[in-house]
């Protein structure tokens, strides 16, 4: 996947970015520009200036020659007004030559209508330009209050789940930093990295829905109790799609339980139909919970854990984000702290 550019990254400095270029098409807008240039000249050398009246409109169609000009401009900026300033004047250069060829008082004034043009040309080039920096530079601060938001509504949900369940809340804040390390190893753009680092860090959010008596029951659960347990990523997609802007956050997770052979929950859909952060999120999440120490059995190493996960996770986790989650070193394992509690408690369990 390509990385997505920032809005002033897209624009070049001599043709900024221009909606109706994208509407009607760059060779249509050249087309038309280059017809009405054709169209003044043939109507200019065509008109005659032997009446007062017919040189009253001659006059008046030099003066026509600005629009495309500024045309050029608008749609394709600072290139656009030069170029089509450029081709008007060679045009007129032309009609100079060949018409008022020794005629040195109107060739004085013709040449400075040149002078006009290319000057139009520029600066019409420059005005559009600055329009369309102001105009980048708008999208970018409203992108930036939007993701400000979102990130402040995810923190003070992730707050509320500390308060309501400080282990979950640490469970995803480890699985969010894996989830990214895994994640950085797929050519996903910037803003999917983030997209899913937010939704790891919330991916838990809806065990805030499940009552205690179940969410700590430490005896096996009932079939009532575990489709209880098993609400929390609608629970959780729900909180999260009303916050604006986290609409896919909410859909990666509400895919964190399912698998690639379909036997997840809660839609049960196939590998192809679940988003790529969400399969990262998925094998984060189940390496996070085995080298964690749990009240039933202690921690797994890093290596046991995820030679449990190649086994068992046949079908049950996405083959790629496991290699991709094989292929972080120690170093890239953000959770290293994690993972060294991990290996004392091991060692304490086998004394
Ligand atoms: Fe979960």
């Amino acid at each position: 996947m390509e990385r997505e550019e920032a809005p002033l990254a897209g624009a070049a400095w001599w043709a900024p970015e221009a909606p109706h270029r994208e509407r009607l098409g760059s060779r249509r807008l050249a087309l038309a520009l280059s017809a009405s240039v054709l169209i003044l000249v043939v109507l200019h050398a065509a008109v005659s200036v032997g009446t007062h009246s017919s040189h009253v409109v001659h006059v008046v169609l030099r003066g026509l020659y600005l629009f495309p000009i500024i045309a050029g401009a608008l749609w394709f900026g600072l290139a656009g007004g030069l170029l089509t300033a450029v081709g008007v004047s060679a045009s007129y250069l032309a009609h100079i030559l060949v018409s008022w060829r020794g005629q040195t008082m109107e060739n004085v004034n013709q040449f400075a209508m040149i002078g006009v043009y290319l000057a139009f040309g520029g600066v019409s080039g420059l005005l559009v330009r600055a329009r369309e920096r102001q105009r980048a530079l708008r999208i970018a601060e409203e992108r930036l209050a939007e993701r400000t938001a979102l990130i402040e509504g995810i923190a003070g949900l992730v707050a509320a789940l500390g308060f309501r369940d400080d282990y979950t809340r640490q469970h995803c804040e480890r699985v969010s930093e894996l989830a990214v390390a895994i994640g950085s190893r797929f050519d996903m753009s910037a803003e999917r990295l983030e997209a899913l680092r937010l939704a790891a860090l919330t991916h838990d959010i809806g065990k805030i829905g499940v009552p205690d008596d179940i969410l700590y029951k430490p005896e096996a659960l009932s079939q009532t109790e575990r489709a209880r347990i098993e609400r929390h990523p609608h629970i959780a997609s729900e909180i999260l799609s009303r916050i604006h802007g986290a609409r896919d956050i909410a859909e990666i997770v509400l895919c964190h339980h399912e698998c690639p052979d379909g036997s997840g929950y809660p839609r049960g859909l196939r590998a192809e139909q679940i988003p790529l952060e969400a399969h990262i999120l998925r094998v984060a999440d189940v390496y996070s919970a085995l080298t964690d120490v749990r009240t039933y059995r202690p921690a797994l190493r890093h290596g046991q854990a995820l030679d449990l996960m190649a086994e068992w996770g046949q079908g049950k986790l996405d083959e790629e984000s496991l290699r991709a989650l094989r292929s972080l070193g120690a170093a890239d394992l953000t959770d290293q702290k994690s993972i060294l509690e991990s290996e004392a408690n091991h060692a304490r369990h086998e004394r």
